[in-house]
């Protein structure tokens, strides 16, 4: 048996737990650290919650570490790391070189999953692509391997992008509603068309310009839209929101491309 333990049990981490036991994965196979969600998850599911870091390094085959950024360096340090374990990293824009130094002779893997992992449909970047890990990844959605961690960086812009849909489909159901649109119908048609727009691009093999110029007919309701929204400059905002986000993640500086 292969145990998990997560090393930081908040928001993004309890929505990983769910997905993984939604999976099918047995709660024996994991193991929480004792802070934040962890006692309450624990008590919940019947998962055994460790007395502190170390134990919970010395109990585990693999480390999830979701704590916050500026958190995780100092969380996994001095933690009797063993030769072969490996720690998965959640957390956004810290580096590979900084993980591995601090919890040597461990593995080190990166990953960029969603909340809706637990859904299990988190696509779920990940770099360097190690065979141990996908089986997990699998588990809550669609895995995307990425070739060096510069574009694990890029990638990463994604997880901001997901709330921003977010907001997205909310504008778009309060404007329906304050325009006559029963809320429930309002908030459903606005997500599931957002859902559908992603599923189209995703499942079908044009290139996506191609699928959307076969929905702007000329003169028609797309077309109309898209006019005022270059007018307005949605292109460059949307630009400059993602450059903002990649400096932030890479504290202004290129992402290193080698491992
Ligand atoms: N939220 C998302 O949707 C999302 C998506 C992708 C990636 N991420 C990444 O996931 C990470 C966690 O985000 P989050 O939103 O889940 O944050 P969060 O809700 O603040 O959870 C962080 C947890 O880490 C715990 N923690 C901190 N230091 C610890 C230590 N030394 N030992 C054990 N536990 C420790 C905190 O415990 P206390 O409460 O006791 O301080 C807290 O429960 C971040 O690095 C973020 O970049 C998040």
């Amino acid at each position: 048996m292969t145990r998990i333990g997560f090393l930081g049990v908040g928001h993004l981490a309890a929505e990983i737990i769910t997905g993984l036991l939604r999976s099918g994965l047995p709660a024996a196979e994991l193991i929480l650290s004792s802070r934040g969600y962890g006692p309450k998850l624990a008590a919940r599911h019947g998962i055994e919650l460790a007395a502190d870091n170390l134990q919970l390094v010395a109990a585990a085959d693999i480390v999830l570490l979701a704590t916050r950024p500026h958190d995780a360096v100092a969380a996994v340090a001095g933690l009797g790391w063993r030769p072969g374990q490996i720690l998965i990293s959640a957390c956004a824009g810290v580096k590979l070189a900084e993980l591995r130094a601090a919890a040597a002779p461990a593995e080190v893997v990166r990953i960029m999953p969603l909340t809706a992992s637990s859904l299990g449909a988190s696509p779920t970047t990940v770099y360097p692509d190690l065979p141990a890990v996908r089986p997990l990844l699998e588990r809550l959605g669609s895995v995307i391997p990425l070739s060096h961690e510069a574009e694990f960086e890029t990638a990463t812009v994604s997880a901001a992008i997901y709330g921003w849909a977010q907001m997205l489909i909310g504008l778009g159901s309060d404007w329906s509603v304050a325009h006559g649109m029963k809320p429930e119908a309002a908030r459903r048609l606005a997500a599931e068309t957002f859902v559908a727009a992603g599923r189209m691009v995703a499942e079908r093999p044009e290139p996506s310009e191609a699928l959307l110029q076969s929905l702007v007919t000329p003169g028609g309701i797309t077309e109309c839209g898209l006019k005022v929204l270059a007018a307005q400059g949605v292109d460059a905002s949307w630009s400059s929101a993602c450059d903002a986000v990649l400096a932030k993640l890479t504290d202004g500086a290129p992402a290193a491309r080698s491992a």
